[in-house]
C-alpha cells in the first residue's frame, strides 16, 4: 500500500514524529532533551541522521531529525533525511513530521522531495512474497506546514506523489521475473497505463516492425519463442506546447527493453547473478514511468516515445556470429557477438525517433557493463552529439540526485566499430566498450541533437541505501522527467 500525504498546521495525533533539528540554534522541546543530551547519545544533527526516543510522550515515539545547516537542507538533503526517517518508524502506521517546512530552500520543491524519500524508502515488490512483513507499516504521513507555506508545500506533495507512485510502478516491472513480464505483457501494460494518463499508443508487433525495416529488434529477436513488441507513447501538452526555434518543442524518448538478457548465441555463463538481467529492460521501464507523468505534471513540450521490447535467448533459430542485419535506417550491421544485443533494438528506435525531426532524442538503455567498470555502481555513462543536451541532463542530475558522468564519445574509436562485409559491426575492441556502444547508436540519429544514458551500473542495489530499495532502483526515471519537463533549445 502506498502512503498517503495531509498537509497541516498543527501535528495531530500520530503514533511517531519526526522532530526537525538543525546543527546548530535551539533543539525543539518536545524532544525532552537538549543538544548536550543528544549529543551524548551521538546525535549530531547532521542531515540525514535519526535518533528514535521511545516512550518519553506516552506510547509515542519521537525521532529526532537532523537537517544539518538550514541554508543547505536542498531537495536532495530532504529527499534522504525523509528516507531516513520513514525507515526509521517503519513499524508506526501513522507519522507526521515537519520536514516538508524545513530549511531556508522552495517550499514546494523540498516538499516533493520529501514525498519521494518517503515513498522510495519504502517500496517494496512484494507481489510474490507469502510473507509481507518486510513491508513498511506507515500508512499516513502528516506534513506540518506553516500558514505561509501550505500551499507551496501542497503543491510539492502533489508532483513527488506522481513521481514516486511513477518510480515504483518502474522498480514493479524491473523486478518482475522474466515469466511475468514478457514484451507482450509489457506492452499491454504499456496500453494501459497509456489510457489511464491520457497518453497516445500505438503497439508493434513482429510483422509490423517487419514492413518498417526494423531489423535490428527482429534479429535480436529471432533466438526466441516470444515475439518482439515495440510501443510509441506519445505526450501532447493540453494547455499550449512550448514553441522553440519557431515550433513546438518535440523531444524523443528511447528507452531498452530487453525483457531477459541470456547474451544469445554468445550465451552468458549460467552464474546466479545474471538473474538481474531480468532489469535489462529499466531504460524502458524508466521510459514508461515518465511518460505516465507529464499530463499531471503539466509538462510544456511535446514527447514522444519508442520502448523497444524483446528478449535476447539462443535456440535454432537465433541470430549466428557473421550475420548481418539491416537496420530501419538502412544501415548494415555485422554481428560479432550477440550479447551487444542492446544497441541493435535501440538502433530501430533511434531510427524512427531522428525521422520526426525532434528538438532533441534522449536514449536510455541498461547497455554495457564496461560502463560499470569505468563509473561504478552508483553513476550512469552520459554521451551524445551535442554538448547543451548534456548539460540539460546534468542540471537535471543534479537537481534529481541521480548522478551521471560524461564520457566523450572519440572519433577515432569509430573504426574499431569497421566490418568487413557491412557498414559496421555491432562491438568495438577489448577497450572503451561503453564508447564504442555510444558510437554505434550515433550512427542512427543523424544530425538530431541526441544524448545516451547508459544506466548499467545503477540499474539495482544491493542493499536499501538512500531513496533506493535493494533490487531495482528505477534509476533514470526521475532525471527524465525533470529533463523533459525543464527542456530548452539546446
Ligand atoms: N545488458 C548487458 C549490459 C549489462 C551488464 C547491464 C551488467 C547491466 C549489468 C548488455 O546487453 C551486454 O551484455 N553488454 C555486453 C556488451 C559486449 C558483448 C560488447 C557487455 O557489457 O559485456
Ligand atoms: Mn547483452
Ligand atoms: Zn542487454
Amino acid at each position: 500500500m502506498s502512503i498517503s500525504f495531509k498537509v497541516s498546521r498543527s501535528s495531530s495525533t500520530s503514533e511517531a514524529v519526526g522532530v526537525v533539528v538543525a546543527s546548530d540554534g535551539a533543539v525543539p522541546a518536545e524532544l525532552g532533551l537538549n543538544r548536550k543530551q543528544l549529543s551524548e547519545r551521538g546525535f549530531d544533527a547532521k542531515a540525514g541522521q535519526t535518533l528514535v526516543l521511545h516512550g518519553l510522550r506516552g506510547s509515542r515515539i519521537i525521532v529526532a531529525v537532523g537537517i544539518g545547516d538550514p541554508r543547505k537542507f536542498g531537495p536532495t538533503e530532504a529527499r534522504n533525511t525523509a528516507a531516513a526517517l520513514a525507515r526509521a518508524v517503519s513499524k508506526s502506521s501513522s507519522v507526521s513530521t515537519g520536514l516538508a517546512d524545513a530549511g531556508t530552500g522552495n517550499r514546494a520543491q523540498i516538499a516533493q522531495a520529501v514525498v519521494e524519500g518517503f515513498r522510495l524508502a519504502t517500496h517494496r515488490y512484494t507481489d510474490l512474497k507469502n510473507d509481507k512483513s518486510s513491508v513498511s507499516k506507515i500508512e499516513s504521513v502528516v506534513l506540518t506546514a506553516s500558514s505561509k507555506s501550505s500551499s507551496a508545500v501542497r503543491n510539492g506533495v502533489a508532483r513527488g506523489t506522481t513521481v514516486a507512485d511513477a518510480v515504483c510502478m518502474a522498480r514493479d516491472l524491473a523486478n518482475m521475473p522474466p515469466a511475468y513480464l514478457t514484451a507482450r505483457m509489457m506492452a499491454d501494460r504499456a496500453v494501459a497505463i497509456a489510457e489511464a494518463t491520457g497518453l497516445g499508443v500505438t503497439v508493434y508487433d513482429r510483422d509490423q516492425l517487419a514492413n518498417m525495416g526494423c531489423g535490428g529488434i527482429l534479429g535480436v529477436n529471432k533466438g526466441s519463442t516470444e515475439p518482439p513488441r515495440m510501443v510509441k507513447l506519445v505526450y501532447t501538452p493540453k494547455s499550449g506546447t512550448k514553441m522553440i526555434k519557431g515550433r513546438k518543442g518535440h523531444v524523443v524518448l528511447v528507452g531498452k527493453g530487453v525483457m531477459y538478457d541470456s547474451g544469445g548465441i554468445s550465451l552468458k555463463p549460467s552464474d546466479p547473478s545474471h538473474a538481474v538481467m531480468k532489469m535489462d529492460m529499466s531504460g524502458a521501464a524508466a521510459v514508461l514511468a515518465t511518460m505516465s507523468t507529464l499530463a499531471s505534471l503539466n509538462c510544456k513540450v511535446q514527447v514522444t516515445a519508442y520502448l523497444m521490447c524483446t528478449d535476447n535467448m539462443p535456440s535454432g533459430s537465433a541470430l549466428k556470429l557473421g550475420d548481418v542485419l539491416t537496420m530501419r535506417n538502412g544501415k548494415t550491421v555485422e554481428i560479432h557477438n550477440t550479447d551487444a544485443e542492446g544497441r541493435l533494438i535501440l538502433a530501430d528506435g533511434l531510427s524512427l525517433a531522428a525521422e520526426a525531426k525532434p528538438h532533441a532524442i534522449i536514449d536510455i538503455a541498461t547497455l554495457t557493463g564496461a560502463c560499470i567498470v569505468a563509473l561504478g555502481e552508483k553513476v550512469a555513462g552520459v554521451m551524445g552529439n551535442n554538448d547543451g543536451l548534456v548539460e540539460q541532463l546534468r542540471k537535471a542530475s543534479s537537481r534529481v540526485d541521480e548522478p551521471i558522468w560524461q564520457l566523450p564519445l572519440v572519433k577515432d574509436y569509430r573504426k574499431l566499430l569497421d566490418s568487413t562485409v557491412a557498414d559496421m559491426r555491432n562491438i568495438g575492441g577489448p577497450y572503451g566498450g561503453s564508447i564504442t556502444a555510444g558510437l554505434f547508436l550515433g550512427e542512427f540519429v543523424g544530425d538530431t541533437p541526441w544524448a545516451h544514458l547508459d544506466i548499467a551500473g545503477p540499474m539495482k542495489v544491493d542493499g536499501d541505501d538512500g531513496w533506493m530499495q535493494k533490487g531495482a532502483t528505477a534509476f533514470g526515471t526521475r532525471l527524465l522527467i525533470d529533463t523533459v519537463c525543464n527542456f530548452t533549445a539546446v
